[in-house]
């Protein structure tokens, strides 16, 4: 999931005073063997069993195409339809709000989440048990079953807080759905990481199509694209989201975390883990083949300021075509974005790449995706991370429509599909397909990406 709006935010958030990051100059070192990177000035440990956790998934059940609101289709230069009917499995964590039961007595017992796990944005939020729903495509208010959320918050909590003068407001690409509400600060503690008074948002209007077991999501990305707003005078306010304040706390042991995204196929049973997540450190080593290689985050410039927003690395797009030379989409920048599953390329590579299936795949105008018959022939592709050439599992090249909605189980897709520049920046988004054959470190500490092989699973 891809904040649109945080591009709006962002921008007015950065206008009361942007400091600029500290960009590390990163050469390559000599590989000394014994470590688990690439770089040898790299080095990070595994992070404490406290602090790993398994991942479960969700389908993202399909949303109906609607135009974007008009603003922001402003601010991204123009107003598509976009689709979620390529629903991806996305991990899952659970999320506890509220103080959990103290030994002695005590703390509210909290209440806990199956959230989504989303490196593409970094609001932290729940439902609000008395969430007003709204239609996907209209707009209009419904029953609130039909907006398919797990359990909701009980806004009785005794520990969340009003922080009443900052409103939440946020839409995601590319399910194109949108959420609403208010912001407090409550204790929220995820993989045995509690961060006491965390500003995390209640939502209280939604516009989503759940899929009737998660209630909110976790947002791992960086404070310049958290959506919060001043009521009154609709500025922005940035705030540290919860990863960033437990670094800033010392309760994690490095500003690193790493997930582990399982391949999951369809029929595969709910309660099956899907992978593994670690906060301060790396997974176990039974994960990943060393070494991991690391490269550079890069930063948004917004007003001549470079910020670090998403978790953005340059790329390049290679893939085999049909008379067996390799072809190349050049180089471009991309966020890894754990929740989102299709890879988004550059147009002409996309048509290019897609073309290579045999038979090839062909774009689909009413689904917004490039379709491809389930038993087509995958040409080879991989993104080039640092000069190393990391392939996609030709499994996960052909992905089956995951959404359950009736008379569209037997869509499959191509991995791959085009995107736009938005307000003169390209940037594509290395999906979760993709994730499923690498271990993703995601170092803050460093502003780098480290990536592994997996195991094989
Ligand atoms: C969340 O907690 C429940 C028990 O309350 C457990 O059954 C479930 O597997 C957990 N989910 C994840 C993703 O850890
Ligand atoms: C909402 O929908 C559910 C399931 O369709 C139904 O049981 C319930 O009565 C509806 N509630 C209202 C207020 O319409
Ligand atoms: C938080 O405060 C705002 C502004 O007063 C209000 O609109 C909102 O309903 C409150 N939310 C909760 C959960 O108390
Ligand atoms: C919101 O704006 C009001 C009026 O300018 C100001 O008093 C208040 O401190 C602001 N709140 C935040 C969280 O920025
Ligand atoms: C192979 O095919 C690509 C187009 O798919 C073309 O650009 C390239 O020139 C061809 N190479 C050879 C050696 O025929
Ligand atoms: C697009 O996909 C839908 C759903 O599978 C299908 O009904 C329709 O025929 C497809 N359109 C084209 C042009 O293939
Ligand atoms: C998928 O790619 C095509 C171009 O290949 C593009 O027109 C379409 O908007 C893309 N779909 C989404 C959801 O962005």
């Amino acid at each position: 999931m891809y904040l649109y709006a945080s591009l709006v935010l962002a921008l007015s958030a950065l206008g009361l005073g942007a400091t600029t990051p500290n960009r590390r100059s990163i050469s390559s070192g000599p590989n000394t063997g014994a470590s688990r990177f690439s770089r040898d000035d790299v080095s990070i440990a595994e992070a404490p069993l406290s602090h790993q956790l398994v991942l479960g998934r969700e389908r993202r059940p399909a949303g109906v195409g609607r135009r974007l609101p008009a603003h922001i289709a402003r601010q991204l230069g123009g107003s598509e339809v976009i689709n979620t009917i390529y629903s991806g499995v996305y991990p899952t964590a659970n999320v506890t709000w509220g103080d959990t039961p103290k030994a002695g007595g005590g703390g509210d017992g909290g209440q806990k989440f199956t959230c989504f796990v989303d490196t593409g944005s970094a609001d932290t939020w729940v439902v609000s048990r008395q969430f007003q729903c709204v239609n996907v495509k209209t707009g209009k208010p419904q029953n609130q079953s039909q907006c398919g959320f797990g359990p909701g918050l009980d806004t009785g909590l005794a520990s969340f807080v009003n922080l009443t003068d900052q409103e939440f407001s946020v839409g995601y690409f590319p399910e194109n759905v949108e959420v609403q509400g208010s912001f407090g600060l409550a204790p929220i503690t995820v993989g045995g990481v509690t961060v006491p008074r965390q500003q995390v948002a209640l939502v209280e209007s939604a516009a989503w199509n759940g899929d009737g077991i998660t209630s909110g999501l976790m947002g791992l990305a960086y404070p310049a694209i958290t959506s919060s707003s001043n009521r009154t005078t609709g500025f922005g306010v940035q705030y540290d989201p919860w990863f960033t304040t437990a670094v800033k706390q010392g309760l994690v042991q490095e500003a690193v975390f790493t997930l582990a995204l399982d391949r999951v196929p369809p029929g595969t049973p709910v309660s099956a883990d899907a992978g593994m997540a670690a906060f301060g450190g790396l997974v176990p080593e039974s994960y990943y083949k060393s070494p991991f290689t690391s490269v550079p985050i890069e930063p948004e410039t917004v007003g001549g300021s470079e910020v670090f927003a998403f978790y953005s690395v340059m790329t390049k797009l290679v893939y085999r075509t049909g008379n067996g030379s390799m072809a190349s989409a050049g180089e471009f920048r991309a966020i890894v974005d754990s929740g989102t599953a299709p890879n988004f390329v550059p147009i002409s590579a996309a048509e290019d790449l897609n073309a290579q299936f045999r038979p090839p795949a062909v774009y689909n105008v009413s689904l917004g995706f490039w379709t491809v018959p389930c038993d087509a022939t995958a040409p080879y592709a991989a993104f080039v991370l640092g000069d190393v050439e990391m392939a996609m599992d030709p499994r996960d090249m052909i992905v089956r429509s995951l959404n359950g909605l009736p008379g569209y189980e037997n869509v499959c897709f191509s991995a791959f599909n085009g995107t736009e520049a938005y307000g003169g920046t390209f940037s594509g988004i290395i999906g979760e397909v993709w994730q499923r054959s690498y271990v993703v470190a995601y170092d803050q500490g460093r502003s780098m990406m480290h990536f592994a092989q997996r195991m094989p699973y």
